[in-house]
């Protein structure tokens, strides 16, 4: 595997341009925006300086790594010579479902087809395309240059040969590869998520209050962020669509959202993205 393709160039498809391009892939980024493909490079700079910063890697590096990235606006185009092409766009499926039969159409017959989803069933995009042995999900954590996990899922058709190929490339990025499943909510949010939407029920129910449960959790559990922080971190609207996907899923009231956090996304507070949250950012 040498050529890959990364769709969609916000924080997660940045991420993962990033760490691609820094392990020594030749690395397509590809968005529909020119000016979305300019903020992205600017943000991998940004984050290749504070680890020459930190002395993780040389000035060189850096270099080397930008000089393996090159953009294009059209999928049909970046997806060319890809081994290995990974959706990291909305989190929607009808527009995943468009983007995975055009890279189904466009991308060499031996390339494995994969999505960043957090939460849309890997066996249902496979089904919209031809090689359904072929798809996988590759599920990187925010953010990604710095978290270790790759969450590896598997689609009911899924092949061993494309699981083993992407274990191998996610082990070849100095991360650790878990393959799971694919049931709602994989591991990663079948586990985080409930205990996001407790927190926030905590906080509904006047038990403490936001900086009480943070503290609680960081101070009492070792967790870097405090569940709430981390629902401003990851989005409100995205935790309370991963909600939603365990509530319809298992069709078990325990994954019910909490309806304050129902409100806050009507309202539009959806975390650091919107600079209101459970915490206020400027
Ligand atoms: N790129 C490169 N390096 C970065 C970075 C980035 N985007 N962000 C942070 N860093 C580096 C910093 O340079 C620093 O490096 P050193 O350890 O060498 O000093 C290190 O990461 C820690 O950063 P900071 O000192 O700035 O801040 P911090 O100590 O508060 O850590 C954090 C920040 C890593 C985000 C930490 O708070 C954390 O781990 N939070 C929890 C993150 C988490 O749970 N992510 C998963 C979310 S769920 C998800 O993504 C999936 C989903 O489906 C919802």
């Amino acid at each position: 595997m040498n050529n890959i393709s990364v769709i969609g160039s916000g924080t997660m498809g940045n991420g993962i341009a990033h760490v691609f391009a820094q392990h020594g892939y030749q690395v397509a980024l590809i968005d529909i925006s020119e000016e979305a493909l300019k903020k992205a490079l600017a943000t991998i700079s940004k984050n290749l300086d504070r680890q020459v910063a930190k002395e993780k890697i040389t000035e060189a590096d850096k270099t080397a790594t930008l000089a393996n990235i090159t953009t294009f606006t059209e999928v049909a185009q970046g997806v060319k010579y890809a081994d290995l092409v990974i959706e990291a766009a909305t989190e929607n499926f009808e527009i995943k479902k468009q983007i995975f039969q055009t890279m189904d159409a466009h991308s060499p017959a031996k390339a494995i087809l994969a999505t960043n989803t957090s939460s849309i069933s890997i066996t249902k995009i496979a089904a919209e395309t031809k090689r359904p042995a072929q798809v996988i999900g590759m599920h990187f954590m925010n953010p990604v240059p710095v978290m270790k996990l790759v969450e590896v899922i598997r689609g009911y058709a899924t092949s061993d040969e494309t699981t083993q190929a992407v274990m191998e490339a996610s082990a070849k990025l100095q991360k650790s590869p878990v393959e799971v499943n694919d049931y709602p909510g994989f591991v990663a949010n079948r586990i985080l998520m409930p205990m996001i939407n407790e927190a926030i029920y905590t906080l509904f129910e006047g038990v403490a209050g936001v900086e009480e449960i943070d503290t609680v959790m960081k101070l009492g559990m070792a967790h870097p962020m405090g569940p709430l922080q981390l629902a401003d971190f990851i989005g409100l609207d995205v935790c309370l669509s991963i909600m939603k996907v365990l509530h319809e899923g298992f069709g078990n009231p325990k994954y019910a959202p909490c309806p304050l956090l129902v409100n806050m996304v009507t309202a539009g507070y959806k975390g650091v993205k919107t600079g209101e949250g459970f915490y206020h950012y400027t």
